[in-house]
């Protein structure tokens, strides 16, 4: 499905794209050597080049804008009150969450009939859950989704008006004063949520500060609402394409779980990263000076044909090991567990309540960003059980 891709794989692994102004790195064994080696390619451009005077905390940087050493410190914090238990516990309330949504839809729509998935499930489902997450009110979810939209369209600011960006302006303040906000109350008084989890993270006695808690609360939602959201998207796109492997789900939902690493192979959420080099390198033979923008495709190393058979074909059993979906060495995907928790939830729940859910209409209207790929919205047609 990735003829440029595979193109790139078989003649440039290493190619300069005008249009990226930077190096395009495609082979799965070439993005696991700029993922693992952050003294080279670092990551401290990551952030300033997303959000530039947008950041709604400018003081201080996130962790997926570190390199070692500040980046261990933040990391072992931010692992310390992401634990699985912690994580885990919230299995009940992604449930009763989707379970909402989808009452929602048949208070809507009825028992059968049409529905736009990502505007009324998928793009709501992981705002909702993120929010469960920070211990935030659900109420404003939308606020939220609209936060993280605007923060995120700070990416291609130099395209926007001012009208446009006073918008943006607004959401990275608004988000800034929300959290300040839900951190002072949490301070004081303290519950079983991720920020007070936050707040209370001791290693060696170090803690994060306030500004760094802000921003963690923020780099969440940001790397937390469009994946999982893409990533249910992408499913009922290419189950449309593939209408035996949505027969094997619904007659056998166990097999979800498969379904969902080989959707993240296939065609995952996140296309490509940032990394910056910090000296003269060489990658595949060909040099890349210092200072150079070098962007390793995850899309394209999940498809790499020397590292899995058959690549370009969506397998339903494959099980595929060594993904890069959510990246690889120490920026590792904080959420994995908990996209995956989600992911599965939804379609168990979606399976057992709509005896079908098929995405209609011949062309699926994909986003137009190259890093984070997804439908902007997928109309399906459904009957519910
Ligand atoms: C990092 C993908 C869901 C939070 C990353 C990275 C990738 C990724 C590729 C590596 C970035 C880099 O190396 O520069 C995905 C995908 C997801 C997903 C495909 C869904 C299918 C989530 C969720 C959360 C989350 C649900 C949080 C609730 C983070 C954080 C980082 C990160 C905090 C930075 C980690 C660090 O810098 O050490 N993600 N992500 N992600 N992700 Fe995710």
């Amino acid at each position: 499905p990735y003829p440029y891709y595979a193109q790139l794989r078989a003649n440039e692994p290493v190619k300069w794209l005008d249009i990226m102004q930077g190096f395009a790195i495609s082979r799965w064994d070439d993005v696991e050597a700029v993922l693992s080696d952050s003294k080279t390619f670092s990551s401290a451009q990551f952030w300033p080049a997303l959000l530039g005077e947008y950041d709604p905390v400018p003081e201080v940087q996130p962790m997926i804008s570190l390199d070692p050493p500040g980046h261990v410190r933040i990391r072992k914090l931010a692992n310390k009150a992401f634990v699985p238990s912690r994580v885990g516990a919230l299995s009940d309330r992604i449930r009763s969450v989707t379970h909402e949504l989808i009452d929602d839809i048949f208070a809507k729509h009825g028992g059968e009939g049409e529905f736009d998935f990502v505007w009324e499930f998928s793009g709501l489902f992981p705002v909702s859950v993120i929010a469960e997450v920070l211990g935030v009110d659900i109420a404003r979810r939308v606020d939220f989704k609209n936060w993280v939209d605007d923060l995120l369209a700070a990416g291609n600011r130099a395209a926007y008006g001012p009208e446009r960006l006073a918008e943006i302006d607004k959401s990275s303040q608004a988000i800034r004063a929300y959290f300040e906000q839900v951190y002072d109350e949490r301070s004081a008084n303290p519950g079983d949520d991720l920020i007070s989890g936050f707040i209370q993270a001791e290693v060696n006695g170090e803690r994060l500060t306030r500004s760094e808690v802000l921003n963690m609360a923020i780099l969440l939602l940001i790397g937390g609402v469009e994946t999982t959201t893409n990533l249910l998207g992408i499913t009922f796109a290419h189950l449309k394409t593939h209408p035996d492997i949505a027969a094997a789900i619904w007659a056998d939902p166990t097999r979800i779980p498969a379904l969902l690493e080989e959707m993240l192979r296939f065609d995952g959420p996140v296309q490509m990263l940032f990394r910056h080099t910090t000296c003269d390198t060489e990658l595949a033979g060909i040099a890349v000076p210092k200072g150079s923008l070098v962007l390793p495709l995850l899309g394209s190393a999940n498809h790499d044909e020397r590292k899995f058979d058959r690549s370009e074909e969506l397998v339903l059993d494959r099980n595929p090991k060594e993904i890069m979906s959510f990246g690889q060495g120490p920026h590792f995907c904080l959420g994995s567990y908990l996209s995956r928790m989600e992911a599965k939830s939804a379609l168990e729940i979606l399976t057992a309540r709509f005896e079908s859910i098929e995405a209609i209409g011949d062309t699926v209207k994909w986003s137009d960003s190259y890093f984070a790929r997804g439908p902007k919205s997928l109309p399906v047609r459904f009957k519910a059980r």
